[in-house]
């Protein structure tokens, strides 16, 4: 039987989710973000989305089973007694006014995600968690709602099981009972008493539980996420009730991945105890914290725990803290009331080169500790020859800092110390470090001031501690640029206090585990835990640390996918229960625990490198969705050693197969980093990509229906290797979706390959026939891509984004064939056919836009790449579409900006500065105009502006004006330039009067030539 198309094959509801995955980014509490971190996790909106949507197919598809059409409209009719799930009368702000239209696929969509009655009335002031219906799946608040979660897993295991006529509602009634199974079974366990001591009918309840566990998830979907990465993806799978896998290669992901998608959902339970028993294990002195929050009952008999796991956690935790701060707290001295500090603040220090200053300088890039609107603290330097001190200043800091355009400004002779010198210093060991303040907590928040004595002299009673002398991989400047300052091993990111904390907690924990229980899984589950609270205190406890001026927060190096070089950095105390402190860590360790609790279903994973054919059996898995590396953007494996080095020490006998490396696997890796391969970014690229397409090939294999891809780079070497795999995989591409992940639209302004959205590619084993004629491939390519731009471009879709949706359509249309051949029977490769595809969709986006070749060709370029960095050739492929100019004279009309091979496009300060009477000659172009009125704009030159516009846009309906409303929708609100463009279009009809009156005046004086 023909198998129905799947929904993500036919629709998505793109707009929505996007809509709370850019608020997904911003959410904490509980967030899987906030247990430990790991970079490029995708949002859970789009996870839960395109998992569902890989799972149930389209309801008006002529194959669909009649019992998913009749689950579809049973359970989709209304939610809290509202028609909640009825497709939208009028589409929010797109262009089309019909009302969508009242079917099963619609209501699908709608289930999915639907935008709220406040957003459709109020728009984009709506606040973000307001924003969608909250009746949504994809919903943040909606994770754990019995009732919308149960309507999604019922809704999968209808199309699951719907299988020779099987009818909806004996359907929905075996999933009743199966999932009751599951609930009774939880209630009989979690409330027997003292359930943690082993005996027969503990045991058997818990064979019970598993058993019910089981038979209801034999009967679901089996989903798999070879690049499990920070375990977004199969948290999804697994919420949604299937049998979720994931693999990951890398050590730390994977010890992230069971603290999130394993032992929460099955230790993370109550638990009552009698209360001898809870004496015993935990002390008097707990019983009197957990009888002041009413957890005692029955008469003072029993204790309820409303979560084993993270009860226990907190408790050891804060053990640890407690044997640790016993040796090791008198470091941190409390000051003459006894208050503890939470925080010092440090400089790293350099030589002035002048030999007659020789002046030893805190590198500083500024003196603010804190810069906010109601308060600002600095640094105020007090100099006396060549001796640096400080005092704190509140208010306004005037001082600019020290080091200026990456070299050293001394602020006691003038004298420049280059780069070179002060990486010289670094490498040699001759920085000293300064304490420059020391930070305390009052009741009024933070407090500054500086060091007293015995802050300063304890430093040098520190013992010195073991070292870490693993080494931090060499070659990556880009990601890891502090090993061309000689910080070489992960050992020379902590200060030598830093390092004793480390290092004790270290010890301490290891103390502990004698007296828990590691032989069982739940004994290991807790160290585990411990692990990762150890790691959060070290992503703070560094010497690159860095502090947020603005929120008065202690933040982890890791901003970027990158550990860039640091001079300043604050030195929180482990003991301190403010943000940054040990405390605090483990409260974001508890919460989410106590966020991801609920279900009773976790993941199976594997610390492997996935494309293993034999991990599963051919066809056994149901779906594949995933989020594989994204080529050469983010060095995964080089940067999680700085965690890896720790769990090394604290869980390396827990998990010893997975920790017997010295430092993360990386030859197996699935990147593009030319580092790994002696600098050949040729090789690093056919590693790449003969690793997916094992991975690929090895899915096909394994895999019995949708394959799902997340995908978010935008170059089109990255997407040729991504395309060449899954083709190479005998998959073929049906869907193709983007879906804006970013919060703001930094992206496009910022030079980075990385989307602002994923591209979501669904595949299937590809159905290839014959062979395709290049020309007729090339016609039926361009149609797809006109109606894909022009249908994203509707619903907001900019940039590469926009372009690189094009290329799933693409090599779907062109995965037809076994071969797709041009005249000359040379065949078609993939690199030809997305260059293809490109020149369609700048074709598709220019169409209708009447202007000069310049013009159109800026307009085109800030559409599909904004601001970004591209390479030399895509700048000549481009000029050749369609248009008669000449790539050079892109450059002398300063449209780009030259950096090496590369360029980016230049905004309209670059080019008024670069030529000095832009837009005043007669043949000037449209942007040349449209840029110098910019300026006069920005120079609030009223009247050269009145001059300027009555020369060239007097009209209302002047091309000019068309240009300057194009740019206003593609540029990235906030910056300069969109600034201006929507300060003009405000005042047009000013302008243009004004404009007409002051050339009479001038007219009449004679004055305008
Ligand atoms: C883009 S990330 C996945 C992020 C994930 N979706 C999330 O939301 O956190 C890709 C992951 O693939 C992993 N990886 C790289 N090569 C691999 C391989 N050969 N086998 C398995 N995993 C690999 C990396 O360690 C990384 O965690």
């Amino acid at each position: 039987m023909t198998q129905p198309k799947k929904l993500i094959e036919v629709a998505m509801p793109i707009k929505e989710i996007s809509s709370e995955s850019v608020r997904d980014k911003s959410i904490r509490h509980g967030h899987i973000s906030t247990l430990h971190l790991w970079w490029a996790r995708r949002p859970l909106p789009v996870c839960r989305a395109v998992v569902f949507a890989s799972l149930v197919p389209d309801p008006t598809d002529e194959n669909c089973p009649q019992a998913f059409r009749d689950a579809v409209g049973s359970l989709l009719k209304e939610h809290n007694g509202m028609d909640a799930y009825k497709p939208y009368d009028n589409i929010p702000y797109t262009a089309v006014v019909d009302p969508m239209e009242d079917n099963l696929r619609n209501r699908l969509l709608m289930f999915i995600g639907k935008f709220s009655e406040t957003y459709i009335q109020k728009g984009e002031s709506t606040a973000a968690k307001d924003k969608l219906s909250n009746a949504s799946l994809i919903k943040w608040d909606n994770k754990n709602d019995e009732e919308i979660i149960g309507k999604a897993r019922k809704l999968i295991w209808v199309a699951h099981n719907a299988k020779n006529g099987a009818k909806a509602v004996d359907l929905l009634t075996d999933f009743d009972k199966h999932y009751k199974a599951i609930k009774d079974a939880e209630k009989d366990l979690y409330m027997t008493i003292d359930r943690h001591i082993e005996s027969d009918d503990v045991r058997a309840k818990e064979a019970k539980l598993a058993d019910a566990i089981e038979s209801f998830l034999d009967k679901m979907p089996r989903v798999f996420d070879p690049f499990a990465g920070g375990g977004a993806i199969p948290l999804e799978a697994s919420r949604l009730g299937c049998r979720s896998f994931g693999n990951d290669i890398n050590p730390v992901a994977h010890i992230i991945q069971k603290g999130s998608l394993e032992f929460p959902q099955k230790y993370g339970k109550p638990i009552v105890y009698s209360r001898e028993e809870f004496v015993k294990r935990y002390g008097e002195d707990e019983l009197k914290r957990v009888s002041a929050e009413n957890s005692l009952y029955a008469g003072g008999d029993k204790v309820k725990i409303d979560n084993r796991l993270s009860f226990d956690v907190e408790f050891y935790a804060r053990e640890l803290l407690r044997r640790a701060e016993a040796e090791i707290g008198h470091f941190y001295p409390a000051d003459d009331k006894g208050k503890k500090p939470i925080a010092y603040y440090w400089a790293r220090v350099g030589t002035c080169s002048n030999p007659s200053c020789r002046a030893e300088v805190p590198l500083l890039k500024g003196f603010y500790l804190v810069n906010k609107s109601d308060k600002q603290v600095y640094l105020k330097p007090i100099i006396d020859g060549n001796k640096i001190d400080f005092t704190i200043g509140k208010g306004k800091s005037d001082a600019e800092g020290w080091i200026k355009s990456r070299q050293l400004v001394c602020p006691c002779c003038g004298a420049a110390t280059g780069t070179n010198e002060l990486k010289r210093q670094s490498i040699n060991d001759e920085y000293k470090m300064k304490m420059l303040a020391v930070i305390d907590e009052s009741n009024k928040g933070k407090v500054y001031r500086t060091p007293e004595t015995k802050d300063k002299e304890i430093i040098n009673q520190i013992p010195k501690s073991e070292t870490i002398s693993e080494e931090i991989v060499k070659g990556d400047s880009r990601n890891l640029w502090l090993t061309l300052w000689g910080i070489d091993t992960w050992g020379k990111m902590f200060a030598p206090r830093q390092l004793l904390a480390m290092q004790t907690l270290v010890q301490k924990l290891n103390e502990i585990k004698q007296e828990i229980n590691v032989e069982s899984d739940y004994g290991k589950a807790i160290v585990t835990y411990l692990g990762i609270f150890i790691n959060r205190i070290a992503s703070r406890e560094t010497s690159f640390g860095l502090f947020n001026t603005i929120a008065e927060t202690i933040e982890h190096p890791f901003g970027r996918q990158a550990i860039p070089m640091v001079f300043d950095f604050p030195e929180p105390s482990p003991f301190s229960d403010s943000g940054g402190g040990g405390l605090s860590q483990i409260d974001w360790i508890k919460r989410y625990i106590e966020v991801e609790c609920i279900s009773p279903f976790s993941t199976l994973l594997q610390n492997a490198s996935s494309g293993e054919k034999e991990q599963f059996s051919a066809k056994s898995i149901t779906a594949v969705v995933t989020d594989p590396p994204y080529y050469d953007a983010i060095a995964y494996a080089d940067l999680s050693d700085f965690f890896y080095v720790w769990l090394k020490r604290t869980l390396s006998d827990i998990y010893p197969i997975n920790f017997a490396t010295p430092q993360t696997p990386k030859t197996e890796e699935c990147t593009a980093l030319k580092h790994h391969h002696n600098g050949d970014f040729g090789k690093a690229k056919q590693h790449f990509e003969n690793k997916l397409l094992q991975i690929f090939d090895a899915i096909e294999h394994q895999t019995s229906d949708v394959v799902s891809i997340m995908f978010a780079h935008q170059s089109t070497e990255a997407w040729t290797t991504l395309c060449n795999s899954i083709l190479g995989a005998r998959l073929n591409i049906t869907g193709s979706w983007a879906i804006d992940t970013e919060r703001s639209s930094a992206g496009v302004k910022a030079k980075q390959a990385f989307l602002s959205s994923s591209v979501t590619v669904s595949c299937k084993p590809a159905n290839r026939s014959g062979f395709g004629d290049y020309k007729q491939v090339k016609l039926a390519i361009e149609k797809k891509v006109e109606e894909e731009v022009a249908e994203l471009y509707g619903l907001g879709f900019r940039g590469a984004d926009l372009l690189t949706a094009c290329f799933g359509k693409a090599v779907g249309e062109f995965g037809k064939y076994e071969r797709v051949e041009k005249a000359s029977g040379d065949e078609v490769t993939v690199a030809e056919l997305l260059e293809m595809t490109r020149e369609s969709a700048f074709n598709a986006l220019l169409k209708g836009f009447k202007g000069d070749d310049f013009t159109k060709f800026y307009i085109g370029w800030l559409e599909l790449y904004g601001f970004t960095e591209s390479d030399f050739d895509d700048a000549a492929k481009f000029s050749r579409v369609g248009l008669s100019i000449n790539v050079a004279d892109l450059f002398t009309h300063d449209i780009f900006i030259k950096n090496g091979n590369k360029q980016s496009l230049a905004d309209a300060v670059h080019r008024n500065e670069k030529i000095k009477r832009l837009g005043e000659s007669a043949d000037a172009s449209l942007i040349d105009q449209v840029h110098k009125a910019m300026s006069l704009y920005k120079g609030a030159n009223r009247r050269d502006l009145l001059a300027y516009i009555g020369k060239v846009a007097a009209q209302p309906d002047s091309t000019f004006w068309r240009v300057l409303t194009s740019l206003d929708e593609l540029l990235p609100k906030g910056i300069d330039d969109q600034k201006q463009v929507s300060g003009l279009l405000e005042n047009k009809d000013n302008l243009i009067r004004e404009s007409g009156q002051s050339r009479e005046t001038t007219e009449q004086q004679g004055l305008f030539s």
